[in-house]
Parts: C-alpha cells; sequence; structure tokens
C-alpha cells in the first residue's frame, strides 16, 4: 500500500498539486493519467523519493520497484548487471567493493571493505546473480543475452531487462512510466498478461488507451489540481469524470441561483425592520458558498505543417538495394523502394525490424553500407527521431524559446513564440530549461521546430510516443492535411489509419508496400 498525505507540489510559478490524499491498495492496478505536463511524472518521483514535494508526505512498503524509463543510460552495462542495480543499496556497495579491491590496502581499506561485506550479505548478494538469472529466464531472456552489453540486445528485451530490474527483489509495488512507449504490439500484449499476474500495488501511467483500459482496476487521474480515483478502467474513468464535473457544474448553478435570490432579500429588507431574518439569510449565503471549480488542465496543441516554401519533384526518393549490418548481423537487405510527391507512408512491424535503421538512412543521419539512396530535386527533409536526445540535448539549461530560435536562420521573435503558442508553452513556459521539459513536452517542441521550418518532406520515428491523446490526434490530422510527403512509423494503429494512404510492413525477411490504409491492410492480410 502507497499512501499520499497532502502532497502538493510547485514547480516555477505553477501549482500541480495541491494537498493531494490518496492511497494506492495492494492488489489493484492504477493507470496514472493526466495530459502532457500534468505532473505524472513528478509524482512517481515524489513517491520514489527522487523528488521533494513542496509538503506533505508518502508512506511506502519496504521495497518498490520502478521502472526506469532511460534505456539509454545503461547501454555499456550487461544485462544480469542491470538487474542487481535494482537494488542500489546492493550495487552501490559491490561496485564500491570491487573498486576497492583495486586499491592497495591498508587498515581503513580493510575497515571499509568489512562494512561493505555486511551490506552485501544483508542484502542477499551472495545470491544476487543466481535470482537475477531466474528473473530474465522468467521473462523470456535467452541465457546468452545475460552477460551481453544492453546495446547488442534488441530494444523489446532491453525493456524487459529493465521491467526484471524493477522486480528484483521481489518488490510489494511496481511503478512503471510510460512502459509500453518502445514497444511493439506484441511485446505490449506480453507486458499486459504479466502485469495481470502482479499481486502487489501497480502505478502505471501510460498515454495508451488500449493498454490501459487492458490492464487497469482504478485510474488516479491528474486534473483540476488534484488527484482523483476513479473506478474501473479509462473509458469507465471518462465517463464518471464528465458526470462528476458535471454535477459539480449543475450544483454550482443552482447554488448561484439561491444566493442571487438571498442577495435580493438581504438588499431589499437590509436597513428595514426584518433585521434577524435578513440575519439568517447572510448565513444562508456563506454556507452555501459555491465551491471553486479548477479549470481542466486538458488543452489541445494547434499542429500544422505548413506548405513547403519550395516544393519537391516529383520523385522525392529513390532508394536501390541499400544493405545496413550493425557488427555483422544485417538489419536491412537490399532494399528497394521509391517515394513519389505526396505520397503518405506509414511504416509499421515489431520491434528490431529495423524500422528506425531505415528511415535514418532515409533522414540522412546514417550511411548505409552497401546500394544507393538519392533524393529528389528540392528535397528538405524534417526529421522526428524516436530518441529526443538526437535533436536536442536533455540536459541542457538551454531554453525551449532558444532552441526553437536556432532552428532557423533570421526568424523573427515573434514566429517563435506563435509556434510556442500553438504547441502550449504560453508565457512564461517558452522559457523554461530543455532539462524541465516533461516527454510529451519535448515531443511537441521538436514537432513545433518542424513546422518552423516549412520542410517539404517529413520523416517521423514514434512521434506519438509520450504524447497525449489530443496531440496524437492533433498530429495525425495535421500529418494529413500536409501538402508534402510523409513517412511516419508507428505503432499507433489510430494515427497511422488516420494519417498514411500506404504502408510499408517489415514482415518476417521482407518489407512490403502495399497501397492503401492500415484497415484495407489488415483485411487484404487474414
Ligand atoms: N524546473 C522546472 N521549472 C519549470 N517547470 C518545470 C520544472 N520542472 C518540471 N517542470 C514542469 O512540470 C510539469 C510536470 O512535468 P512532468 O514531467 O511531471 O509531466 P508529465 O505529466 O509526466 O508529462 P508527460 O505526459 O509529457 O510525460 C511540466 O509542465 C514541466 O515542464
Ligand atoms: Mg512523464
Amino acid at each position: 500500500m502507497i499512501t499520499l498525505k497532502e502532497i502538493s507540489k510547485k514547480v516555477g510559478p505553477r501549482l500541480l498539486f495541491d494537498s493531494v490524499s490518496v492511497t494506492f491498495n495492494s492488489g489493484c492496478r492504477y493507470g496514472l493519467t493526466g495530459p502532457n505536463g500534468a505532473g505524472k511524472s513528478t509524482l512517481l518521483k515524489i513517491v520514489m523519493g527522487i523528488e521533494e514535494p513542496t509538503s506533505g508526505s508518502v508512506s511506502l512498503p519496504r521495497k518498490v520497484g520502478f521502472l526506469k524509463q532511460n534505456i539509454e543510460d545503461f547501454r555499456n552495462f550487461k544485462a544480469i548487471d542491470v538487474v542487481i542495480m535494482g537494488n542500489k543499496r546492493l550495487w552501490d556497495a559491490i561496485a564500491e567493493r570491487d573498486s576497492l579491491y583495486e586499491q592497495e590496502m591498508t587498515d581503513e581499506v580493510g575497515i571499509r571493505l568489512g562494512e561493505l561485506e555486511e551490506v552485501i550479505c544483508d542484502e542477499n548478494g551472495y545470491s544476487a546473480e543466481s535470482d537475477a538469472e531466474i528473473l530474465l529466464n522468467g521473462m523470456g531472456i535467452p541465457s546468452e543475452m545475460h552477460q551481453a552489453q544492453m546495446h547488442t540486445i534488441p530494444t523489446d528485451r532491453q525493456f524487459r531487462v529493465l521491467l526484471c530490474q524493477a522486480l528484483f527483489g521481489e518488490p510489494e509495488a511496481l511503478i512503471l512510466d510510460e512502459p509500453t512507449n518502445h514497444l511493439d504490439l506484441e511485446s505490449i500484449g506480453w507486458l499486459e498478461q504479466f502485469l495481470h499476474n502482479y499481486n502487489g500495488a501497480l502505478i502505471v501511467v501510460s498515454h495508451d488507451r488500449h493498454f490501459l483500459n487492458a490492464i487497469t482496476t482504478n485510474i488516479a487521474d491528474i486534473d483540476y489540481e488534484t488527484v482523483i480515483i476513479y473506478p474501473g478502467n479509462y473509458d469507465d474513468m471518462l465517463v464518471n469524470k464528465t458526470s462528476v464535473r458535471e454535477r459539480a457544474e449543475a450544483e454550482n448553478k443552482s447554488k448561484d441561483k439561491k444566493i442571487a435570490q438571498l442577495r435580493e432579500f438581504v438588499s431589499r429588507f437590509g436597513a428595514g425592520t426584518r433585521a434577524s431574518q435578513v440575519q439568517s439569510r447572510l448565513r444562508e449565503i456563506e454556507r452555501l458558498e459555491p465551491q471553486e471549480l479548477k479549470k481542466s488542465n486538458i488543452q489541445r496543441p494547434y499542429i500544422r505543417f505548413y506548405p513547403p516554401e519550395k516544393p519537391s519533384g516529383q520523385i522525392v526518393l529513390k532508394v536501390n538495394d541499400i544493405s545496413k549490418a550493425y557488427d555483422g548481423k544485417p538489419v536491412i537487405s537490399k532494399f528497394s523502394c521509391e517515394v513519389a510527391k505526396g505520397d503518405k507512408i506509414g511504416i509499421i512491424g515489431n520491434n528490431g525490424k529495423g524500422k528506425t535503421t531505415l528511415l535514418k538512412m532515409l533522414a540522412g543521419v546514417l550511411t548505409h553500407d552497401t546500394g544507393k539512396i538519392e533524393l529528389g530535386h528540392q528535397v528538405q527533409i524534417g526529421y522526428f527521431p524516436q530518441n529526443h536526445n538526437e535533436v536536442l540535448d536533455k540536459k541542457s539549461s538551454m531554453t525551449a524559446f532558444d532552441w526553437l530560435k536556432k532552428r532557423r536562420d533570421g526568424v523573427y521573435d515573434q514566429d517563435i513564440r506563435s509556434i510556442l503558442g500553438k504547441m502550449l508553452f504560453s508565457g512564461d513556459d517558452a522559457f523554461k530549461p530543455l532539462s524541465a521539459l516533461s516527454g510529451g513536452e519535448t515531443a511537441r517542441l521538436i514537432i513545433g521546430g518542424m513546422m518552423l521550418c516549412n520542410y517539404n518532406v517529413l520523416i517521423l520515428d514514434e512521434p506519438n510516443n509520450h504524447l497525449d491523446l489530443e496531440a496524437v490526434s492533433a498530429l495525425s490530422w495535421a500529418l494529413q492535411d500536409f501538402k508534402g510527403t510523409v513517412l511516419v512509423a508507428s505503432h499507433d494503429r489510430d494515427l497511422i489509419n488516420n494519417a498514411a494512404t500506404k504502408i510499408m510492413s517489415f514482415e518476417d525477411n521482407a518489407l512490403r508496400i502495399f497501397d492503401g490504409k492500415l484497415d484495407e491492410y489488415f483485411s487484404v492480410k487474414k
């Protein structure tokens, strides 16, 4: 059981939550929802003690597992070590012990080693490797990958390793922040099954409606500067939330009406003889005081990619027999295709099939081993990478405004402000440092950069990761409306179905191109 008591949190000038008291019970699976920037990740960090609340307290069970999002940070570690890192006290002790053994032995070092051995013993350090192996095997990670470095194993398996890390030491509660971002439909199905069998208290942040509906028993929704727990799954919450809000609004309206009538009485007879009646009416007015209804923070960005200043030629890309291998392992083999002006191509396929590799080569940020890629006349490509860090340093103190301004020479400040406003960075939000931006805010800023530059070809790799539902639908509409050419890879069926009129699918070992929408593709495939 996790209990939050009167938690408030202010970031900069903004109040994210005001005196929130909620309990997350064992055996329940909570979806933590709310639009981008609502404070979901912040709340989880407060629960985990990584960030301090402005006021209030948290009580936790002894062991809580937390799924990290930053696969990149672990790329040079062995899978098995990444799992053991799930017990930070143990991992730190082992690391310090190993480094001490490399130093000259002094009395001081000897004493410290003794202390460390005690910690390691206390934390079951001697069975850590075998415990970690049991978890990895249980997650379907073949034993030859256990000792491999993370970056050499497929993305979805890396994610499973991080999940093992969260589960290391049998946590009584499990906290997951957007676990489906890097997963294909098959792996999401696997995760759903897995979570159904978990017995502790589960809190999971996700913008994936299907996933939330499949696994949650309750929804904790962040809105109106508070957290409200609704019974049922995501769709149930939407219905409940609307009716709770409508009821509160109706109640306020009838109170307003009543108060107006009482005021009228008071102003008419206030100076007269009915003093006691006036007093009781005044008391009644005070009692009725309608509760102040906080505004909802759900907002929709205005995404539109303006017609390119210079249209491209009729042929945008000519790809001839390209191949690419990593460390001798082929990922793309002799692939050819032609992309015509105005094509809207949706790219689908399971994890690890090479979608990102292909898009990077087409966008010109990765070289191919053999074959040829020819760009058409006046082609200008805007690229949205799967990993935001490739275009924007998430650790930087540069502001959102400055980052955007650097994207285009000679652009006026008012044009930057206008795009930032459309991307929901209003007022001082424009001057937030990149390091403060939430996942969804970062994605919105990158999209803003693409809007600013009037590209005639857009290449987007999983742009919907991190974005809330409002933003994803705004994006799919914008891609549909765009007068240029689009290549977009995504696991989001709605996005691909709305935005793409051609499908490029990675099936088994072949890349197939289908002329039609995703729904048609699936109906033909069956
Ligand atoms: N140092 C800071 N200064 C100003 N604002 C900040 C700072 N740190 C965080 N914020 C803001 O706090 C808000 C909450 O961020 P958080 O990462 O918790 O959002 P989230 O709900 O997880 O969003 P997402 O769905 O995009 O992941 C965001 O608007 C973020 O920009
Ligand atoms: Mg977040």
